[in-house]
């Protein structure tokens, strides 16, 4: 078996004709069946794949990302057929919530069935499904025939990539092959839902939020791990709830603050408090554009939660290349369809 190493060349296919698209399928499920790793386009972020019924090409993810071996990974399948092979129990609850929000960024959490390899659970008795809606990824599960087991394609604890540039700026030399299906136009990583749990919990906010699944799924009580304040880590051997709650993580190498203010006066002021250089200053806005000059860089992103997601861990990367000491996000606002990009940026400045 052949062991990449840190200098092995990594390819970019686009997919932008129809026969570019055929030809990176083919090499990506090429690869996919002879254990390898490829780091495919999503909706939400980029995942780094391999064969989930195959431990040792799952292990490889582990080793490439520096994951935690205790953090279990999601299992991307390509039909309901596909995710009930995977499960030891289709409830009616999944039933419900496949056929609303499949394929789409919901992963939902059911007992495995025998044939996930423990390393894609992390020895836990549960797995992560989810039916991507990316017509890529798609493209190649089908020809695969099996599931693919995706964490996003970047190192442990970094922002999430959304193009295939920022894959490649963190696994570049580490795996064969990325596939550039374009910026990832959801954005943030999917929402996590556990249902072997009563009622039912969000491991992880994503943009189908706890209202959306209300609206089909009314009495479901569903809960969010962190308003429930409840242990999330079992024990230290457990398999974590659901590492996506770790406090650092989707972190920039830049200090991230989120601070509210009305105008520039009240910006600066709270900088200079904070004794940083506006040059070294990126300021990320929705609402109150700062019209001072001197900051390293001011990025708008329009005042809309859908826009905001699909925008802003490009805005991260962007202000890492950029140098930034110092990343100043706009207080969010605090309504349900903002939550889990709040979340993430409370993570990032963790
Ligand atoms: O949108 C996404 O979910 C992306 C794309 C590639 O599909 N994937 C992704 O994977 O964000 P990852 O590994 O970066 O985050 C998966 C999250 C982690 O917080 C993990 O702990 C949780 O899902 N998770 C996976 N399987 C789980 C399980 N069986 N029980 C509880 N949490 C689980
Ligand atoms: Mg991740």
């Amino acid at each position: 078996m052949s062991h990449r190493n840190s200098s092995a060349p990594t390819v970019i296919l686009p997919t932008h004709t129809a026969g570019l698209f055929r030809a990176a399928v083919e090499r990506a499920v090429a690869l996919l069946r002879a254990g390898q790793l490829v780091a495919l386009p999503t909706e939400t972020v980029y995942g780094l794949a391999a064969n989930a019924l195959d431990a040792r090409a799952v292990a490889r993810i582990f080793k490439v990302k520096g994951r935690p071996v205790n953090n279990p990974i999601i299992v991307h399948v390509a039909s309901v057929a596909m995710a009930k092979r995977c499960v030891s129990r289709w409830p009616a609850a999944a039933r419900r919530l496949a056929v609303a929000f499949w394929p789409g960024p919901l992963t939902i959490v059911l007992p495995r069935s025998p044939e996930i390899p423990g390393t894609v659970t992390a020895g836990g008795e549960t797995v992560g499904v989810r039916w991507p809606s990316h017509p890529f990824i798609q493209a190649v599960i089908e020809a695969c025939g099996f599931p693919l087991a995706a964490p996003s394609a970047n190192l442990s604890t970094q922002v999430s990539p959304t193009s295939a540039r920022h894959v490649l700026k963190s696994l570049g030399g580490k795996i064969p092959l990325i596939v550039d299906g374009g910026p990832s136009p959801v954005g943030i990583e999917s929402t996590v839902l556990d249902l072997t749990v009563r009622p039912p919990r969000i491991l992880r906010p994503g943009m189908i939020h706890e209202e959306s699944l209300l609206a089909v799924w009314p009495e479901c009580g569903v809960r969010s791990a962190q308003c429930g304040g409840s242990a999330v880590v079992a024990g230290p051997q457990a398999a974590l709830r659901s590492p996506g709650q770790l406090r650092k993580h989707y972190s920039p190498r830049a200090g991230l603050r989120i601070l509210p203010w009305h105008d520039d006066q009240e910006l600066v002021a709270q900088l200079s408090m904070l004794n940083v250089q506006l040059t070294g200053t990126h300021v990320i806005a929705h609402t109150h554009i700062p019209s001072v000059g001197g900051f390293g860089r001011v990025c708008v992103i329009p005042h809309d939660a859908a826009a905001f997601a699909r925008a802003i861990y490009a805005e991260l990367h962007r202000c890492d290349e950029e140098g930034a000491e110092l990343i100043v996000v706009e207080q969010l606002p605090e309504t349900t369809a903002w939550r889990a990009i709040a979340d993430r940026l409370r993570r990032a400045s963790a």
